[in-house]
């Protein structure tokens, strides 16, 4: 029986639209510039072995959890605990959900900003310029701390949020979607074929994978579950709202699994793009803005056609942040339409606005505001630890929780529509019910003592 509240619902337009958005939404800025080096670094294919488990045995069914919460209730992540169990106080995790959302857009929006900017400035022979070996380190400088700068890419990128978010789910997200992750994986694919042909370029090989089971401890484990937490976009209620667009014919359990699968290949092939360039080059290899924004310039600078070879590189993140971004951005919405009985329109420009105001003291906090700090953090780094620490992992056994005890019989007939599997149905269960909050609950414990 359909009711009503399913029947008006926007819903996606094809099963690989949904899963091209969800793996649009996983695959950002964590897959390029940190997962590559946190691979390297701690035991290459021995460390990738670690990861992978922590996908299928916690990504995974907490990923089903939420894709059955969001069909299931046909809401947002607020509305789906509401709906589902009236009455009870289970919607607090859907509403820290969209706060954590609303954090993490603040500061992600920051970086894909600069990373435009630095697209913007490639295209213009940023890169070409760069001969002396502190030239880019200089030039970053310079830019981040360059409050009108940074703040007015902020804007820029938080407009590209909206141009996509405002047309839809169908017309919007999935159209999007559908062009710009084809896109993103032939860039990918250029770079690595440039990475790959470069003299020397074994030894990134080396570092990436050469397998190291003695670097395999406690400490690395957690850093493998973290990593997979975030770079699946769990525990804040994503995929509650991706899968609250979803048909009763989709099959949740493999759709989750395409999704986790392209997200860790998208992951390491950007490794194999960056890596054995940056070894063939001489440089060191690091993470995070140093590596994007310091070592690849460099990188690229001592190649030919560099200003072309930066270009695709800043834009392969760029739509990488941005397909990560407007899923972020569309939580908030899907709350605004259903909750406030907002247009689109409205609650995209309200919503994006809202996180842009949000964002601009993490935009500052490496310029004017740099002085102002917490525990040593600036507000950037203190938005970016209580979501990926606290908050997220929170959500995530929240999630699980709920899912696995607090909902009942209903779940077992929602996630088997469209899929039958009895079997893997038992297996996702006790995942959720034991092992997922079990380890989500470690990396909270072990991160604080
Ligand atoms: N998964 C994104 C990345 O790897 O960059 C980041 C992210 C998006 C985290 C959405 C959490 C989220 F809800």
């Amino acid at each position: 029986m359909q009711s009503d509240r399913k029947a008006v619902r926007e819903n996606w337009g094809s099963r690989l639209g949904f899963v091209l958005a969800a793996a649009g939404s996983a695959i950002g800025l964590g897959n390029v510039w940190r997962f590559p080096y946190v691979l390297g670094e701690n035991g290459g294919f021995a460390f990738l072995l670690v990861y992978l488990c922590c996908v299928v045995l916690i990504g995974l069914p907490i990923m089903g959890a939420e894709m059955v919460i969001g069909r299931g209730s046909r809401r947002n992540p607020f509305g789906a605990f509401k709906a589902l169990l009236p009455g009870s106080a289970w919607w607090l995790v859907g509403a820290i959900g969209i706060v954590t959302g609303v954090i993490i857009l603040s500061y992600y929006n920051v970086v894909a900003g600069w990373t435009l900017a630095y697209l913007f400035r490639s295209l213009t022979g940023l890169v070409s310029g760069f001969t002396g070996p502190d030239s880019a380190e200089l030039a970053y400088e310079s830019f981040v701390s360059d409050s009108a700068q940074v703040v007015i890419y902020l804007f820029l990128f938080a407009v590209l949020g909206i141009l996509v978010v405002a047309q839809g789910v169908k017309g919007g997200i999935e159209r999007w979607a559908k062009i710009l992750m084809p896109t993103l994986f032939l860039l990918l694919l250029l770079l690595i074929g440039r990475s790959l042909t470069l003299e020397g370029s074994g030894d990134g090989l080396a570092f990436l994978f050469a397998p190291d089971f003695s670097k395999i401890n406690g400490d690395v484990i957690l850093m493998a579950m973290g990593q997979a937490f975030y770079s699946l976009s769990l525990g804040m209620g994503v995929m509650i709202t991706y899968g609250s667009y979803l048909d009763n014919r989709t099959n949740i359990f493999s759709s989750a699994g395409t999704v986790a699968g392209l997200d860790a290949l998208i992951a390491v092939l950007a490794g194999v793009a960056i890596f054995p360039a940056v070894f063939a080059m001489g440089m060191e290899p690091s993470s995070g803005f140093g590596l994007t924004y310091q070592v690849l310039p460099m990188v690229f600078a001592k190649l030919p056609l560099s200003d072309v070879l930066s270009s695709l590189f800043f834009l392969l993140l760029t739509i990488a942040a941005l397909t990560s971004a407007i899923s972020l951005l569309e939580v908030m919405v899907s709350f605004a339409t259903d909750e406030l009985h907002w247009t689109r329109a409205r609650a995209t420009i309200i919503m994006a606005a809202f996180a842009f105001v949000v964002g601009v003291p993490s935009a500052l906090s490496f310029g004017v505001w740099s002085d102002v700090t917490v525990f040593g953090l600036g507000f950037f780094g203190v938005a970016d630890y209580i979501t990926a620490n606290v908050l997220l992992p929170l959500g995530g056994i929240g999630i699980a929780v709920f899912a696995g005890w607090a909902w009942g019989r209903g779940v077992k007939q929602e996630i088997l529509l469209g899929s039958n599997q009895e079997t893997l149905y038992y297996v996702w269960l006790w995942s959720v019910r034991i092992l997922a909050p079990i380890a989500v609950a470690l990396i909270l414990i072990f991160n604080f003592v």
